[in-house]
């Protein structure tokens, strides 16, 4: 059992969001996707139809809608003003929109403020929970007692979004995946506010040559030893 934070960074495609809610689910602990929330916000711009591109627009949508977050690693989930949006927030125009909104900072202030309210919510009642992102281990909660850095090569990266895609029944090319994938390593690198980097005290982890089981195993290692 967990009652501390664990920080699992890194880009898409790196069973980010598989190993991080499995890593919960076994540790009895509660699951954080600040992803999920980012998308939700993208859906509520798309939805108001103003562009993803008006920083003030984007911001004035975002303070105006309400997204709540279930942190069940059984059940994850992701209401936006009421509506499960679990499905709307992987599709294409969601991850298509999703880098530019979360490159307003103010957006940006909003989320990491939830967050931090929903992650205190679990430890102050003596639980843990596992928190996966860009920024986690060094804006939303540096204090955490275990920051892990997910990486892989971005042609095993682009396979694994294909298969995912496959796998959900989402119609996806794999030239354009991995375009897709390296653009928004690109923005999510290079944005002005919180760019996606590892903490200094993270220990990374590259998954190219790993499955699922076999990066569990060491996040399972690494939470013995530090978490
Ligand atoms: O993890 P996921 O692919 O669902 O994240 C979608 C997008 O949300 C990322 O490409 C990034 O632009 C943004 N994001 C972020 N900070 C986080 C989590 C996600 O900027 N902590």
């Amino acid at each position: 059992e967990l009652n501390g934070i664990v920080a699992v960074d890194g880009p898409s495609g790196t069973g980010k969001s598989t190993t991080a809610r499995r890593l919960a689910g076994s540790l009895r602990a509660a699951y954080l996707d600040t992803g999920a929330m980012y998308r939700a916000v993208t859906s509520a711009v798309l939805r108001t139809g103003v562009s993803p591109e008006d920083p003030e627009e984007v911001a004035r949508v975002v303070r105006n809608s309400r997204v709540v977050m279930r942190m069940d690693p059984e059940l994850p989930g992701v209401l936006l003003d009421g509506d499960d949006v679990g499905d709307e927030i992987r599709g294409k125009a969601v991850t298509g929109a999703v880098s530019a909104v979360s490159a307003v900072s103010e957006v940006r202030e909003m989320l990491v403020a939830e967050q931090r309210r929903l992650i205190t919510a679990v430890t102050g009642s003596g639980g843990g929970v596992v928190v996966e992102g860009r920024d986690v281990g060094t804006v939303v909660v540096p204090e955490a007692g275990l920051k892990v850095y997910l990486t892989a090569s971005s042609d095993a990266r682009a396979q694994r979004r294909s298969t995912q895609d496959a796998a959900a029944g989402r119609a996806s090319d794999p030239q354009r995946v991995h375009a897709d994938v390296r653009r928004r390593d690109a923005l999510d690198s290079n944005r002005q506010v919180a760019p996606l980097r590892m903490a200094e005290d993270a220990v990374l982890v590259d998954t190219t040559e790993l499955d699922v089981e076999q990066v569990l195993g060491r996040l399972h290692e690494l939470v013995e030893e530090r978490g």
